[in-house]
């Protein structure tokens, strides 16, 4: 196995909040302790709902923002607090590919001028040697290079989306933070796309982190899923064993939610109430608020994440949600 391209350990982003000028700001945990680590030419998933810190992370891993605590290493190198010798090759590792590709992309520049920007200001290629690139990097992404001197307008939704990855893949770097890439995207569109970045992956060798609300979304694309909620992991393992029977009672009720995704069981969840404010978290298990499941044992204590069934999940009861004898999830 090749060494992960990026190891994240327990990454912490606290925000504070100013409350007008004689009260204390409040503090906002965005993210409350996630670790991973993505290897060469694997995905690892990120769903959840809006709000549960999926974006946060995203800006920590793609360095736009520094984590108030915790440690990233990207391609070996400790991004946190890099040696100066290596801040230049640590940018070039990551990209970030945003949902919204027409507020990425410069309505005034040219596809073409688009592109070789980040080759202009980070390479010592000569002008023709930048347009080759750029005309190869557009046929990759599935665009005619002969429509290099058009502009993002004149483009549909889903080549917008090809476009912006052709930028995030210029410089060639190892790891890709795909942030709801196909969110924007009809549901035929986003098919291509995510077949897209596949390929892309297998010729390229390129570790994902992608992001989606959506379990369907990350099905085909995902190698391993964390599932967060309220800036923390409920459930994260291999995409097989979440999928074929998921432990945790917020992955089961996503699941619930999203069409053809998930076991087949009678269980019907429905997320009751509203996601709870971010100030003020519950007590115990941050999920008890919403979880049918939920007993005292949940509002007072929080669960850890401890490893069952091949994947690590955070919940008291997780051993319930193993498959039966009968093939049957067993509710509690
Ligand atoms: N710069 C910021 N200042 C204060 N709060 C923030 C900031 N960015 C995000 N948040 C809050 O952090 C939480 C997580 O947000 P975000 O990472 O955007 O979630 P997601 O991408 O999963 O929808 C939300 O409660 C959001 O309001
Ligand atoms: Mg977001």
């Amino acid at each position: 196995m090749s060494a992960p391209v990026v190891v994240a350990d327990d990454l912490r982003q606290t925000y504070e909040i100013r409350r007008g000028l004689f009260r204390e700001p409040a503090r906002l945990q965005a993210v409350g302790g996630i670790s991973f680590s993505i290897e060469p030419g694997r995905t690892l998933a990120v769903v959840g709902e809006s709000g549960c810190g999926k974006s946060t992370l995203a800006r920590m891993v793609t360095l736009i923002e520094p984590p108030t605590d915790g440690r990233l290493t990207l391609d070996g190198i400790d991004a946190v607090d890099p040696p100066s010798s290596e801040r230049r090759r640590l940018r070039r590792t990551v990209q970030l590919v945003f949902q919204n590709p027409y507020g990425s992309l410069n309505p005034r520049k040219r596809v073409g001028a688009i592109l070789e920007q980040p080759l202009a200001i980070n390479t010592g290629l000569s002008a023709s040697e930048r347009r080759e690139r750029v005309r190869a990097m557009m046929a990759k992404v599935g665009l005619r290079p002969e429509h290099d001197a058009r502009y993002p307008h004149m483009f549909s939704g889903g080549q917008r989306q090809r476009i912006a990855i052709a930028r995030a893949l210029m410089l060639s770097p190892k790891l890709v933070v795909a942030d709801e890439p196909v969110s924007a995207l009809d549901v035929s569109i986003q098919a291509q796309v995510l077949n897209l970045l596949a390929d892309l992956q297998a010729e390229l060798g390129l570790a994902y982190l992608f992001i989606s609300h959506d379990l369907g979304v990350v099905r085909h694309i995902a190698h391993d899923v964390l599932v967060m909620y309220l800036g923390l992991a409920m459930e994260q393992g291999p995409k097989d064993a979440i999928y074929a029977n998921p432990l945790h009672p917020y992955t089961r009720a996503l699941m619930a939610a999203t069409p053809g995704v998930g076991p087949r069981t009678r269980e019907r969840i429905v997320l009751r109430g509203e996601l709870p404010s971010p100030l003020n978290p519950p007590q115990g298990c941050v999920f008890s608020t919403r979880c049918p499941h939920a007993t005292d044992r949940c509002r007072q204590e929080r669960p850890a994440p401890r490893p069952l069934a091949g994947r690590a999940v955070a919940c008291h009861y997780a051993e319930d949600f193993l498959e039966g004898a009968e093939g049957r999830a067993v509710a509690v």
